[in-house]
Parts: structure tokens; sequence; C-alpha cells
């Protein structure tokens, strides 16, 4: 059993990805399997937090002690996590959220017609929940923790983000084949606003979600 280091404290994650819907039947999705949340969810509740976690659309079972919110959107997302941050120490955003949205849902199915061209789809921009999290801090001293996936430039594209998002702490995976998307390793860099990078070895997502919360709970004791 690990240290209650996290006893009194609310944590909020979200976890999964979500899907904008286009029609009845067929949405814009991606492919984050909420693993990484949901291990995060269980190490939280087992060092003692109150957990809320806010999925979307994961199909995996409830973690036991963790408190669930379903959402399907990244809209619903926005409005479970604002509500939750509202007493929470620490918002995690381990949710994969749709960048862009359908401008328009079809009540109906959008069909294909004989010699019409395929339909173009036009799409709006959706709200940047750790952005607008972080820029908030509905409590002094919350802590607000983001993800990144890079394919590309790792580091410096993460340390950029961090300073964008103005979060405290970003974990930035690289993002292949083997790792990160539905497996049960994965391998990042925790950067840290005050500077500070960890790396994370390639291992269980419960080992860098151990990870996160020593920092977590390293920043708490400073304050
Ligand atoms: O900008 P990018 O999508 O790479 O940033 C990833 C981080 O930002 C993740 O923590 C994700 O949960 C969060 N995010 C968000 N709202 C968005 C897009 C990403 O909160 N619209």
């Amino acid at each position: 059993v690990a240290e209650p280091d996290l006893a009194g404290r609310h944590v909020v994650i979200s976890a999964g990805g979500t899907r904008e819907p286009l029609d009845p039947v067929r949405y814009l999705g991606n492919r984050s399997s909420g693993k990484q949340g949901y291990a995060l969810a269980r190490t939280a509740v087992a060092r003692g937090a109150r957990v809320t976690l806010i999925e979307a659309n994961t199909g995996l079972p409830d973690p036991a002690g963790a408190d669930v919110v379903r959402i399907g959107t990244a809209v619903q997302l926005r409005e479970a996590v604002l509500k939750a941050a509202a007493d929470a120490d620490v918002v995690v955003m381990a949710a994969a959220v749709a960048d862009f949205r359908p401008a328009e849902y079809a009540t109906g199915k959008i069909k294909k017609k004989d010699g019409e061209e395929a339909p173009v789809v036009p799409l709006v921009r959706n709200p940047d929940i750790l952005a607008e999290v972080a820029a908030e801090r509905a409590r002094p001293g919350q802590l607000v923790v983001g993800f990144a996936a890079e394919t590309d430039d790792v580091l410096a594209n993460g340390r950029a983000k961090l300073r964008r998002k103005g979060c405290d702490l970003l974990v930035v995976n690289e993002v292949g084949e083997r790792k990160t998307f539905g497996s049960e390793e994965n391998e990042a860099v925790v950067l840290s606003a005050d500077g500070t990078e960890t790396s994370v070895p390639y291992g269980p997502k419960e080992a860098l979600a151990d990870t996160v919360w020593d920092l977590v709970s390293g920043r708490f004791q400073q304050m």
C-alpha cells in the first residue's frame, strides 16, 4: 500500500478521448484508450485522494473508490471539468480532446447520393479546456497537469506547450506504434513550469502515474 500522501486532496482526472458527432451514426474520434487516466485514478485512490474521474468513451470498468462522470464530447468534457475543478486541489487532463468538431450536427444520417461529390464537413475549434482551467485556477494553489503526445521535436514542442497552456506540469509522450495508445506501458518526460524535467523510463502506466503524484505531492508539501 502506497503512502496516503494525497489524503484530504480532491483530484480531478479526465481520461479517454472525446467523440464529436457528425450525425446519429458517425463521429470524429481519436485513439486514446483511457488507460493512462485510469492508472492515474487507481494510484490516486491508493494514495488516499478523493478522485473524480471524468471519462470519455473508454469502455473501461470503473476504478474502485473513484467517482466517475461519463461524458462524450469536448463541450461536455469542458462543462464537467470546470464543475469538478471548482473544489479540486489538482486537475489532470489526461483525456485526448478533439481540437475540432463538425460545425453542424446532421439529425439524419448523411447519405451518399449517386453522381454527387463527397460532402465537405466544415469544422469549428473546440475550447482548450486545459488552458482555461490553468488560467482560471478555481482555488488558490490549485495545480494543473496536462499531457502532450508529440511525434517529433518532443521536448522542444513540450516546453513550448507547457508555457502556452500555462499548466504546472506537462507529461510529454513520444507517440509511436508500441507506445502510448492502447498499450499498458508508457514512457515520458514530465516537464515542470519551474524548469525541472523528470524522465520516466518505459514501464507500466501506473509507474508514470505515481511519478506524477510524487511531483504533485511534493508541490503540496511546499505550499
Ligand atoms: O494541444 P494539445 O492537444 O497537444 O494538448 C494536449 C493537452 O491539452 C492534454 O492535456 C489535453 O487533455 C488538453 N486539451 C484540452 N482541450 C483541448 C485540447 C487539448 O484540454 N481542446
